[in-house]
């Protein structure tokens, strides 16, 4: 087990400033007091585990990470358990991911196990940061990036690693409704090859100009499609997507390469497996899904991941076509997966593949 030091906040917000800001979180802009730390150096390896007052890391100019990008990220929730207690929510596969990523960007590999342990020991010294609130969690950020002073163009020697918790409430503003999608057919997300499967910064960098575009055009989110024929559905900027079909099917795109490998996505596989849905992981065209939203054959669609958990898609539009599906709001499937999930990330339904971490 990684011994982690405790610095503990000498002026940590009090607790009516943090129940102010509990109330109402949103997505993203609360933070806790405490933040995890753990760096790498070549010759000593990880070493100086620490859990600290949240505040500014100071870097050189010339570190490496502002240069040339050597990042990533994991995103994962620790959640108040109906029980008491608290739980995160399949943290072995985000602390695996971390690894996968790290290994496509050439950087240091973080073992799993020290991994847990940050989020673990974060979580417990910041508890009384998970808002009590309908969809309320504490969303964990662990992240890494070349800390290294050097402009020569190769894999860093050093790495600082750390974790933030922020108290979370909905991803979206206005709360829970179906969504807007905006095709992009002028920008592509990942190329085979590339680094789509990575969760590494530079993947969010390249797709901020395609979900302002379709920001300015009234929509939710962007909806990429393959690098290579441009038309095959990948995934949103920062979610996975399923389609639910008449005959019951639920459909997604392959894990290609070229897409990130949600951890939403693979348990909502698993889950409608065990309801014996028939899941289908294969590649579907937009002009499919147009069809196919068209004459009936498709009732609905839906966005996962870890801070959208399940949102539907209402409206699909592309330069120069629109539509709906179903009814544009929310399906059947889509809700009970919303309902399912949300159950057992809580602690309230049946969990048969021990998916909760209590810590
Ligand atoms: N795809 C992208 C590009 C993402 O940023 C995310 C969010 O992490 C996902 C998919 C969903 O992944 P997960 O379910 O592991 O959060
Ligand atoms: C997550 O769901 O954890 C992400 O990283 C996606 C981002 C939209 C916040």
């Amino acid at each position: 087990m990684t011994a982690f030091a405790h610095e503990p906040n000498p002026q940590p917000l009090s607790v009516n400033e943090r129940a102010g800001l509990l109330a109402d979180p949103g997505f993203g802009r609360v933070f806790t007091d405490h933040m995890a730390t753990i760096r790498y150096s070549a010759d000593e390896g990880w070493h100086d585990a620490k859990i600290t007052a949240r505040g500014p890391v100071t870097v050189d100019p010339a570190t490496a990470v502002l240069h040339y990008a050597q990042e990533i990220f994991e995103g994962l929730k620790a959640y108040a358990l109906d029980e008491g207690g608290i739980a995160l929510f399949r943290p072995d596969a985000n602390a695996a991911r971390f690894r996968s990523s790290a290994e496509r960007m050439a950087m240091a590999l973080l073992p799993e196990e020290m991994f847990l342990e940050s989020c673990r020991q974060l979580v417990l010294t910041d508890r009384d940061w998970i808002p009590a609130i309908d969809g309320g969690a504490l969303y964990l950020r662990p992240f890494m990036f070349a800390s290294e002073v050097f402009l020569g163009v190769k894999p860093a020697t050093e790495y600082l690693y750390c974790v933030l918790a922020s108290s979370v409430g909905a991803y979206w503003k206005g709360g829970a409704r179906a969504i807007s999608l905006w095709v992009s057919h002028d920008y592509t997300r990942a190329a085979p090859g590339g680094t789509g499967a990575a969760k590494c910064g530079g993947n969010y960098a390249t797709s901020l100009v395609a979900q302002a575009e379709a920001v300015r055009r009234g929509h939710d989110q962007v909806l990429f499609l393959d690098a290579v024929e441009r038309r095959w559905i990948e995934e949103l900027g920062g979610m996975n997507v399923m389609f639910v079909m008449a005959d019951g099917s639920l459909v997604t795109p392959p894990l290609t390469g070229t897409i990130l490998p949600g951890i939403t996505r693979a348990s909502i596989l698993q889950m409608a497996r065990d309801e014996g849905l028939t899941v289908r992981e294969e590649l579907y065209s937009i002009e499919q899904f147009r069809a196919d939203a068209q004459s009936g054959a498709l009732v609905e669609a839906f966005a996962c991941g870890t801070a959208a958990v399940v949102t539907p898609i209402g409206k699909v539009a592309g330069p120069d076509y629109a539509f709906d599906i179903g009814s544009g709001g929310t399906g059947q499937t889509t809700a009970r997966f919303l309902q399912r999930l949300s159950d057992l990330q809580r602690g309230r339904a049946p969990d048969p593949h021990g998916w909760l971490h209590r810590i």
